[in-house]
């Protein structure tokens, strides 16, 4: 994950000037491994009581949650991007979302997400794509809005995304009405 780190520091220095390819192959050359993020990832929801996890040989696993709504944390935040990482507990899902021109890369570290996309006005469906561990995804304004849900009705799933140049509030958009929303991040870790 350091190295990723460093990686993505690296090509995400200047906003204005992002090979969008060069950080697709960064993101899909890491091959996720929990031991690098699960503690980042589920500590707001341990901090919480939102999780009761198992810690055994270092691998955790959820034994009990009591939360509807996904979590992200900050692992970077630079002046010019941040990366964080989202919990998605069973059957959660995001808003259907802009992303305030900013470009969005995602990355699965666990289970799986289903990537919705809509035309501008969050109303048409444009493509549905089901996201597995290791996949990526890009999108930016110009390519529309999306929605991200886990679908599994028992599995968490875990994403790591990056936002260039980060942004504190996009808009979300409820059956064609559009509004502004604050993004809700835990601490940096
Ligand atoms: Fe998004």
């Amino acid at each position: 994950m350091e190295d990723l780190k460093r990686r993505i520091e690296k090509y995400l220095s200047q906003p204005d000037n992002i090979d969008r390819a060069r950080v697709e192959r960064v993101l899909r050359d890491y091959d996720s491994n929990e031991d690098d993020w699960a503690l980042y990832a589920l500590r707001p929801l341990i901090e919480t009581g939102s999780v009761r996890c198992n810690l055994n040989k270092a691998k955790l696993t959820i034994i009990e949650f009591h939360c509807r709504s996904y979590t992200r944390t900050m692992l970077m935040d630079r002046p010019e991007f941040n990366l964080l990482v989202l919990v998605w507990p069973p059957k959660s899902s995001s808003p259907i979302h802009d992303h305030s021109n900013a470009k969005c890369f995602v990355k699965i570290l666990s289970g799986s997400l289903t990537e919705i996309r809509y035309a501008d006005d969050g109303i048409e469906k444009t493509s549905v794509a089901a996201l597995p561990v290791n996949g990526v995804s890009f999108i930016e304004d110009a390519m529309g809005l999306h929605e991200m849900r886990n679908e599994s009705e028992d599995k968490f799933a875990v994403s790591l995304h990056v936002y260039c140049p980060k942004f504190k509030s996009c808009n979300v958009f409820k059956d064609g009405v559009k509004q502004k929303a604050e993004m809700k991040v835990w601490k940096n870790y």
